[in-house]
């Protein structure tokens, strides 16, 4: 009951809008045709950004967020949508060199495009759909959009951010199956459970620090990019779609009117998340605050886990990005 109790309070005190601006900024959000995305595509455009891509994997479905966006803001020709399936590694792969060759620069990048399945689907790779989506594409795209990141401080921009979209849930994760050949994204990629979209979460927290690791100048080993990874809270989404059947509606509705937040207050987190100075760097950005890390992800225990995940998506990436 408390915990109820809490979802409540939390979801009646909603983050603060601030409204910092982005003039002069290109920025990149994923996934940004509905949900937490759009609404953060829609606070980019409003905050004065000088172009906006919308990565999305249905361009009719991105059409129509344009069209609501500029409606929404007033602001026209800033918008652009771009196809990106976080299911094929050549369509990600295409998403980051046209990024490289059509932007003149990126200062922002919202890695915000994510799934929560309800069974076990296998993708193309032979990895579980969640964990290929939230954590081997996610970490595809991060490497493959950091270069442009780090040349666009060096033209001479504020630093460029970006941001992987964490979940609170990763931190509910206390304890990893220990499988005999220590391979966990296979082991959890072939055991699907209700956990599975937690266990997605925390393992992108690895990605996310050893993005934030890759993301520092060779010269000074400060961050020339700011990485890391931005929650929006619980809010309504179509996040659920998987669970959503007619029975379960009445409680879904329910539980979204007393519990979630708007997806408008979620993405909120997405703007200030990018003021978040290098103290941030590799850190969970969540309820306004950089949250201690979680069970899994501190001390030597999480220094360790995250060396074995890092190398195993690496692993799985292989041939697909150089120079990791
Ligand atoms: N809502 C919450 O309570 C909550 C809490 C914590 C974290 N998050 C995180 O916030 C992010 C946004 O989620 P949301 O709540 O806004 O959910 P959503 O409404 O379902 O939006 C998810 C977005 O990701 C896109 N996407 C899914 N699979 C994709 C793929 N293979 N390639 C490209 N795009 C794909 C979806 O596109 P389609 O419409 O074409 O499927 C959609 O635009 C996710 O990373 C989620 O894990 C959400």
């Amino acid at each position: 009951m408390s915990g109820l109790w809490k979802l409540y309070q939390t979801k009646n005190t909603p983050y603060l809008d601030i409204k910092p601006s982005f003039s002069g900024r290109t920025v990149i959000v994923t996934g940004s045709n509905t949900g937490v995305g759009f609404e953060a595509a829609i606070k980019f455009v409003a905050l004065d950004a000088k172009r906006v891509v919308l990565g999305v994997r249905s361009v009719a479905k991105g059409e129509d967020a344009r069209s609501r966006i500029e409606e929404r803001t007033g602001r026209q020709d800033v918008v652009e949508v771009w196809q990106l399936d976080m299911l094929d590694y050549d369509s990600i792969q295409a998403f980051a060199r046209r990024a490289d060759t059509q932007l003149e620069s990126l200062d922002v990048a919202v890695l915000n495009a994510g799934v929560m399945f309800a069974s076990a689907e296998q993708s193309a790779y032979g990895w579980e759909k969640t964990l290929q989506v939230n954590v081997i594409s996610t970490a595809l795209l991060g490497l493959l959009l950091l270069p442009k990141l780090k040349m666009s401080r060096m033209s001479g921009s504020a630093r460029p951010v970006l941001e992987l979209v964490g979940s609170n849930l990763h931190t509910r994760i206390t304890g990893l199956d220990d499988p005999l050949d220590g391979r966990l994204l296979k082991h959890y990629s072939a055991c699907f459970s209700r956990s599975q979209y937690s266990i997605s979460k925390l393992f992108m927290e690895y990605i996310n620090i050893g993005l934030a690791d890759r993301a520092k100048s060779e010269v000074t080993g400060k961050p020339d990019v700011l990485v890391l990874s931005v929650s929006p809270g619980l809010c309504r989404s179509d996040l659920g779609r998987a669970y959503n059947t007619w029975y379960s509606w009445p409680a879904m509705w329910a539980f979204q009117t007393l519990f979630q937040r708007s997806a408008e207050e979620g993405a909120r987190m997405y703007v200030s998340g990018t003021l978040v100075g290098v103290e941030g760097q590799g850190g969970f950005w969540h309820e306004g605050r950089l949250k201690e890390p979680a069970p899994l992800v501190a001390g030597e225990e999480g220094k360790v886990l995250q060396r074995r995940v890092w190398k195993e998506v690496m692993d799985a990436l292989e041939g697909y990005v150089s120079g990791h």
